[in-house]
């Protein structure tokens, strides 16, 4: 049997974003073999923001030491029912065109699953649900870049404005079922993430790895003159050897990325975007975080 979690981020547990829900229920129920564990998150509050204390990092299961329903080294309520399923669904109603702060809680506190891996492929989907000046597509972007940061076998995602509500319910059906297969798959073998299949994975989505780290990585500038990597380099702001090494790497590879990226050959610039955070991601953590870590 899989188990899919869903998880209603709404405190009006009768309200829209609730009764879309049920339509994402139901899809999944269609489906023979897979069952359903709801929780209103709100029975689940308060979780703490995650606190930077590196404890999960250190410890070698990787589990959360903070006391609230998502630490409790992996005992907490909470945090053990997304150890136990096999799919996770969030409904959530957009707030100032983003995810409500329970979300970005509950999210936040996925952090040791970094460290440990076991929720990557983990099959997941959300709808984002707003009944004012809209902002559901915006919410809906950050639920796929969560499914990004945390290597989420993404599913869909369903942005509904409250005009829309009739064919959002069908829609909330069908991915539901989408979910649902995913989940029963997952049951027999959960699937193997690899950086390729995490980094194309985003083609098409809400949101795409690609434009994001072109932008972020280059400080905006989309140009490796100013890129976070050329300034950390020319202005001597990293300054471990190893770190040292591991930047003039990932400069190489930026730059490569940079080039097929201006040619609109986005496979070849995220293969390079893979290789240059292999780089960049252990030269700041050498550089910044190291002492913190192995404290
Ligand atoms: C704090 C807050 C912020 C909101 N921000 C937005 C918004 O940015 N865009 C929008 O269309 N609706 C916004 N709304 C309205 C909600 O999206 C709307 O009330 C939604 O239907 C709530 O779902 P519920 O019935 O599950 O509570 C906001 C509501 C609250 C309480």
């Amino acid at each position: 049997m899989a188990i899919v979690l869903c998880v209603l981020a709404s405190a009006r547990s009768e309200g829209y974003t609730a009764t879309l829900l049920d339509r994402v229920i139901e899809g999944i129920k269609s489906i023979k073999g897979v069952d359903v564990e709801f929780v209103n998150i709100f029975d689940y509050l308060p979780i703490s923001p995650c606190i930077s204390c590196w404890n999960c990092a250190r410890n070698d299961d990787h589990r959360c030491t903070l006391d609230d329903s998502m630490g409790r080294m992996g005992e907490g309520e909470l945090v053990n029912k997304v150890l136990n399923a096999n799919g996770l669904f969030i409904a959530q109603p957009v707030y100032f065109t983003r995810p409500p702060a329970s979300v970005q809680l509950f999210f936040e506190r996925f952090y040791p699953f970094m460290w440990s891996g076991e929720l990557n492929g983990l099959p997941f989907a959300s709808l984002s649900q707003a009944a004012n000046n809209g902002g559901t597509r915006m919410a809906d972007w950050e639920m796929s870049k969560w499914a990004f940061t945390r290597s989420f076998k993404y599913i869909g995602g369903l942005p509904v404005h409250m005009v829309q509500y009739d064919e959002a319910c069908v829609k909330a059906r069908d991915l539901g079922k989408k979910l649902a297969e995913a989940a029963l798959e997952d049951a027999e073998e959960r699937f193997t993430v690899t950086a390729f299949d995490k980094y194309m994975g985003t083609d098409g989505n809400p949101w795409d790895c690609l434009d994001g780290y072109v932008d972020d990585l280059t400080n905006g500038t989309r140009s490796y003159k100013g890129s976070l990597v050329e300034h950390a380099l020319s202005h001597g702001t990293v300054k471990k050897e190893e770190a040292v090494n591991l930047l003039r790497n990932a400069a190489e590879e930026l730059k490569l990325m940079l080039q097929y990226y201006e040619v609109g050959d986005r496979v070849k610039a995220k293969e390079h975007l893979i290789k240059m955070r292999t780089y960049w991601s252990p030269a700041t953590i050498k550089e910044f975080l190291d002492d913190d870590l192995n404290q």
